[in-house]
């Protein structure tokens, strides 16, 4: 098929030498016009969001994007949350329980302040013409675009599957149509989704460019990345729960001491913020300092030489008192699945209404319409 031949690559390195540095930056750039907007003028935006269900979040998702999240829909941004219970489907096991998954991530949801009466929460699998969309999206890109996706190509190489299904080898587009099927100008992300995004914004510069006559049936949605720093988990690696090293929000205040107890730190008594030379210590740091809503140095400055047992006394009471009321409030929605199930049905008919009428316009412009 032959649509615009521009890739995403080729944008982002009209001046200079790294496509994917340039990227980055150029997205940074466009933070901090955006944040501007954003408070200047919150309902020109929506935001759309998820997550896989692959379990209960944590600490990592919380501060990396989740907090972000919330703040956005409290500035009144309007939000659309999806449980990205099909893209889950790539990777492996986790298809075993999705009902629960999906169940614990609408519990997480809810307990930290997201709210279904001005967020819509779904999953995509119970909105049909969101996944319509992905046919004509797949026929705007070209398989080799596809097989140069760094972070397809990550997944695929950690993937513990002998051999690379469709579906990974396309999700990229499927997530272009959970963007697109509500014409989501705003995409809240980590750094690792950005190749996504411009898959996203490549199909809809295409699809407006093929079949729009002049007038864009999509937007081109910026991404908005996330300011906090990455996590360190218990083990000092990225905090993963496939590797076993992380604090879930749903944790208790004695497993939440317990994992902090046998956290790694280094020999050095003297506690001091320094992320290059001494990244488990400074990840703790970081992590009382994000619960304290202050600066890791002042939270070292406190400690002192006082120790790896006293720095990870100070963390495990940050966490557990700043986990505290997302906690309780998480246990509250736990006992009544009939409003859990409520949430989702009602997020999902809120989905299928604005689905149903993207795809409509959709087929009215590529003259589909019999
Ligand atoms: N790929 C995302 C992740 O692994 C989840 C996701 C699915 C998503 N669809 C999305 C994120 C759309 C942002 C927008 O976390």
């Amino acid at each position: 098929m032959n649509t615009t031949p521009q890739t995403a690559a080729s944008d982002a390195s009209a001046s200079g030498p790294s496509a994917d540095t340039l990227g980055m930056s150029a997205a940074q750039a466009r933070n901090a016009v955006l944040e501007e907007q954003i408070l200047k003028d919150p309902g020109q935006f929506r935001v759309l969001t998820g997550d896989r269900p692959t379990g209960r979040l944590h600490l990592g998702h919380y501060f990396g994007t989740l907090h972000n999240r919330v703040r956005l829909q409290d500035l009144g941004v309007e939000m659309l949350v999806v449980i990205a219970d099909y893209q889950v489907l790539t990777d492996r096991d986790v298809a075993d329980n999705l009902a629960g998954h999906v169940e614990e991530l609408v519990l997480d949801y809810l307990a930290i302040g997201v709210n279904p009466a001005r967020s819509t929460i779904f999953t995509h699998s119970a909105v049909p013409a969101l996944n319509q969309l992905m046919l004509p999206f797949l026929s705007l890109v070209s398989v080799a675009e596809l097989g140069r996706n760094p972070t397809v190509k990550d997944e695929i190489t950690h993937s513990r599957q002998s051999s690379v299904s469709g579906l990974m080898f396309t999700y990229p587009v499927h997530q272009a149509a959970d963007i697109l099927f509500c014409k989501a100008n705003l995409v809240p992300v980590g750094q690792d989704q950005l190749p996504h995004l411009e898959v996203t914004r490549t199909i809809a510069r295409r699809f407006n460019d093929r079949y729009g006559n002049g007038t864009a049936v999509f937007p081109q949605p910026d991404a908005l990345l996330s300011s906090a720093p990455l996590l360190l988990g218990t083990d000092g690696t990225k905090m993963s729960k496939s590797r076993g090293n992380a604090i879930t929000l749903a944790a208790d205040a004695d497993e939440t001491a317990r994992l902090l107890k046998g956290a790694k730190t280094d020999s050095e008594r003297h506690i001091t913020y320094d992320p290059a030379t001494r990244p488990e210590v400074s990840s703790l740091l970081l992590l009382a300092a994000l619960c304290q809503n202050r600066t890791p140095e002042q939270v070292a400055a406190d400690i002192g030489s006082a120790g790896a047992a006293a720095l990870k006394k100070t963390v495990t009471e940050s966490v557990n008192e700043y986990l505290a009321p997302i906690r309780a409030r998480r246990t509250e929605y736990a006992q009544d699945r009939t409003y859990l199930r409520q949430t989702l049905r009602e997020g999902n008919e809120r989905a299928r209404a604005v689905a149903d009428a993207t795809l409509a316009e959709v087929r009215a412009a590529m003259n589909s319409k019999y």
